[in-house]
């Protein structure tokens, strides 16, 4: 029988279960991190929680946005741009410039609504 990962290792925290390991640490290549679009929020919240508590406290509606769901596959690997989601939003000029949907929006963790004020 192969022994479970908590006979020797600690996990990172009580939201994850014994069998929760595996759905990030893959395969034999034990420090090769990936995830799936099923993991919920608090596994990344862990270690993540100043993003959690920002994410939370923006009130935007990203807050209904799983982190999985920006963040894909690979840990730490760029999230999607803007356009993976809102495409038409705006005049076409605006969406082909994704630097500029911080300019008025500000970032993915605290969005702002366009205009704030
Ligand atoms: C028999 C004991 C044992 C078991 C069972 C075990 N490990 Fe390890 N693991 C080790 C040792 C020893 C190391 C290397 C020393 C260290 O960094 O702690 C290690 C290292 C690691 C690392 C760090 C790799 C790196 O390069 O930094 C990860 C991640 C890891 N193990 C995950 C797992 C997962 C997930 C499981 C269950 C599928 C598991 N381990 C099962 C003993 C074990
Ligand atoms: C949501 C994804 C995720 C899950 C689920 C997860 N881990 Fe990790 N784990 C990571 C990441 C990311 C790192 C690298 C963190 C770093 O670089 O400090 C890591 C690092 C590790 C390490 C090596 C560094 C250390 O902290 O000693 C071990 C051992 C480990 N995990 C064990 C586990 C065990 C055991 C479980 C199941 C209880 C588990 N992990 C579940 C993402 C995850
Ligand atoms: C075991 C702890 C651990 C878990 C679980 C974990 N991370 Fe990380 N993450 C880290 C560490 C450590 C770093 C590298 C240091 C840093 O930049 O904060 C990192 C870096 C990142 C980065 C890149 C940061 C940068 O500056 O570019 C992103 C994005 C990220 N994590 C997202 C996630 C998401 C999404 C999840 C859940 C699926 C997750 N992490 C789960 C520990 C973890
Ligand atoms: C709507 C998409 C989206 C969602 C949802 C999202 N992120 Fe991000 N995240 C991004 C983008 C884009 C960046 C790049 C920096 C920026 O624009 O703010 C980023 C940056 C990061 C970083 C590195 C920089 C930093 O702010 O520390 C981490 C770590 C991270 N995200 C983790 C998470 C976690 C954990 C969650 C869920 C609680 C989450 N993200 C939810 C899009 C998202
Ligand atoms: C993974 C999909 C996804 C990505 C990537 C994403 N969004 Fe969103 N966004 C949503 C969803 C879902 C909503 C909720 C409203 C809706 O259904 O359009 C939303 C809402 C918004 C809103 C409405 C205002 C509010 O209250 O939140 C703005 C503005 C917005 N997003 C801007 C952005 C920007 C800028 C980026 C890139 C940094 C981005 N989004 C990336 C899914 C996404
Ligand atoms: C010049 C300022 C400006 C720029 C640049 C900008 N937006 Fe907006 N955006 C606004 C305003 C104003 C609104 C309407 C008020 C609101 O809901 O925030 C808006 C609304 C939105 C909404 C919500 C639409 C809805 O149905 O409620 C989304 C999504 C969005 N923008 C995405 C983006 C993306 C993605 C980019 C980058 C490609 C971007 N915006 C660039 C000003 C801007």
């Amino acid at each position: 029988m192969v022994p479970a990962c908590l006979d020797c290792h600690e996990g990172h925290g009580e939201a994850m279960t014994a069998t929760s390991c595996a759905e990030c640490h893959a395969g034999h290549d034990v420090a090769r991190t990936v995830h799936t679009a099923a993991m919920p929020d608090s596994y990344c919240a862990a270690c993540h929680a100043d993003v959690a508590e920002t994410l939370r406290a923006s009130r935007s509606l990203h807050m209904g946005v799983k982190c999985v769901l920006c963040h894909q596959q690979e840990h730490a690997a760029p999230p999607k741009g803007c356009d993976h989601c809102h495409r038409g939003t705006h005049p076409q000029h605006v969406m082909q410039s994704p630097d500029r949907c911080r300019d008025c929006h500000r970032t993915a963790h605290a969005i702002e609504r366009g205009r704030a004020e």
